[in-house]
């Protein structure tokens, strides 16, 4: 991290954002990184993406709300010019906007969609962030799909940053690695840079399990490849969340909107204190 960065005021602009966060669907393998990863990883992708438009496939972690609200709130003087969510989780596209509005971060939105879909035509994008679903039983065929949906958005010209399993002790996440390394070689990508086990989770099952920043970029002259267009009942959505975790929820609809920063109702009930009357 920059030395010049004033800690406390990072820490405390994260922890607006993680206090504005829905709750996370361990189903759709919402499992969200830990707050100091996330002041380090957020400084760390306002650098990476300054001054150029961003395309995050999914953002549980609220990594685009961090970045935009450093570089906002002047605790970070770099950071990228757009920044685009694309989610499946209308509570977290709602929580996402709702954020931007309010701190008025001008230069932020996102979008309800699923990647099973093409993705929708935009602003060409010059860079795109990633931390899907993990592939651990599908050889990184759902990992794959995310990086797909980021090099068509970048019209496969431009950077990646994919955040995945990284582990010495364990075989599935090292062969996820190289079935991704292979799928972005075919689309003219390489690795520019890999950075090891980095970012910790809260994971209850594996607390351990970490994740690197793998960063891709296109190789000179990569030609444009084809339109983005939807995927069929194809074998990539096979143990998409796992073991018999098939893709079949296209949207994540929110029932109603709530402040995720406070304690809903349905949690807790008031005992009174009882008091004997007064005669
Ligand atoms: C799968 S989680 C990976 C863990 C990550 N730390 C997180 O919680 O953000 C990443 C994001 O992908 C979104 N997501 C899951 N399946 C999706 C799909 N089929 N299309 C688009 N977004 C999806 C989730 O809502 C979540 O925000």
């Amino acid at each position: 991290m920059a030395a010049d960065i004033d800690l406390k005021a990072a820490i405390n602009a994260v922890s607006d954002v993680v206090q504005n966060r829905p709750r996370p669907i361990r189903e759709f393998d919402q499992i969200y990184m830990k707050t100091g990863d996330m002041v380090m990883q957020s400084e760390f992708v306002a650098n990476w993406a300054n001054g150029k438009r961003l395309a995050f496939i999914g953002d549980g972690d609220s990594i685009s709300v961090c970045v935009a609200y450093l570089h906002a709130r002047k605790i970070v003087d770099y950071g990228p010019s757009m920044i685009t969510v694309f989610d499946f989780d209308e509570r977290i596209v709602g929580a996402i906007n709702r954020f931007a509005d309010r701190e008025r971060l001008e230069n932020l939105r996102a979008v309800l969609y699923n990647c099973i879909e093409a993705l929708p035509p935009t602003k060409d994008f010059e860079c795109f962030y990633t931390n899907p679903p993990w592939g651990a039983s599908n050889n990184g065929s759902s990992v794959n799909l995310f990086v797909q949906r980021g090099i068509e958005a970048v019209r496969y010209q431009g950077e990646g940053m994919i955040v995945i399993a990284d582990d010495e002790e364990l075989d599935w996440p090292a062969e996820v690695l190289y079935q991704v390394q292979s799928f972005a070689s075919e689309r003219g990508f390489f690795v520019s840079r890999m950075m090891p086990r980095l970012h910790t989770y809260h994971l209850d099952d594996a607390p351990d399990l970490r994740s690197c920043n793998l960063v891709i970029k296109s190789r000179p002259g990569n030609p444009i490849g084809p339109e983005s267009v939807s995927i069929g009942d194809g074998e990539r959505l096979d143990n998409f969340y796992g073991r018999d975790a098939q893709l079949r929820v296209k949207y994540v609809r929110e029932k109603k909107r709530l402040d995720y920063g406070r304690a809903n109702e349905s949690e807790y009930e008031f005992e009174i204190v009882e008091r004997e009357e007064e005669e």
